[in-house]
């Protein structure tokens, strides 16, 4: 993955929980340059050896971690120059999750050699959706599902999503059911 991700995943554990953790982290990662280059693409494997490095120094399940990268990641995105994608993208929750393939299009355009996710929503109604997640990667389902969760914030719409069937299951994509603005409120 590009350098971008790894440099955010080193921002939200150095504002979290300060630099030395950081350092232990990459230490135990086995990563010997941890100053990131955005624009450089670095193999998946470092960003899963940070995660699971994460997991073992902060002493959380490897999918709380995903998902409050997941979540930083909206906000992270936007102050790291690609705020105009996301504004172009949609201003509620339905409409951008309908444009994130074409989003990531555009992303496409600084990171020629990016291989997004995609994504397809089915089954909207005025509080709830299907949405279906492929990826190349595995194990990245609590990173989309976070990633939602802060652009329910983004759109100040309460938002609660739930894996309903998945690769965990031999499905060949994972699907979310996502309920927003009053369907969420109901479940809370
Ligand atoms: C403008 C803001 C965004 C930028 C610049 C961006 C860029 C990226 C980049 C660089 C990657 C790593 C893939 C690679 O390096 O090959 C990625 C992956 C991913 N993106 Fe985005 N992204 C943005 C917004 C979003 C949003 C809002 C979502 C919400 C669902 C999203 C969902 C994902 C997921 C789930 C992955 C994980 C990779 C995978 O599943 O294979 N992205 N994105």
């Amino acid at each position: 993955m590009y350098g971008l991700i790894n440099k955010a995943v080193h921002d939200l554990v150095v504002s979290k929980f300060g630099e030395d953790k950081w350092t232990e982290i990459a230490r135990k990662a086995g990563v010997t340059d941890p100053n990131f280059v955005s624009m450089a693409k670095y193999p998946d494997e470092v960003t899963y050896k940070l995660v699971g490095a994460a997991s073992e120094v902060l002493g959380a399940p490897p999918a709380a971690i995903l998902e409050a990268f997941g979540e930083y990641w909206t906000v992270y995105s936007a102050e790291a120059g690609f705020g105009h994608l996301l504004d172009f993208a949609g201003n509620n929750l339905v409409d951008f999750l309908r444009n994130l393939d074409n989003m990531h299009t555009r992303v496409q355009l600084t990171f020629p050699e990016l291989e997004p996710p995609s994504f397809k929503v089915s089954e909207v109604t005025d509080k709830s959706l299907r949405l279906h997640y492929y990826s190349k990667r595995p194990g990245l389902a609590p990173v989309a599902m976070g990633m939602i969760k802060g652009l329910g914030k983004r759109f100040n719409t309460p938002v609660s999503i739930s894996l309903d069937r998945g690769r965990d299951n031999g499905h060949d994509h994972d699907e979310f059911i996502v309920l927003y603005g009053e369907g969420a409120r109901a479940v809370a």
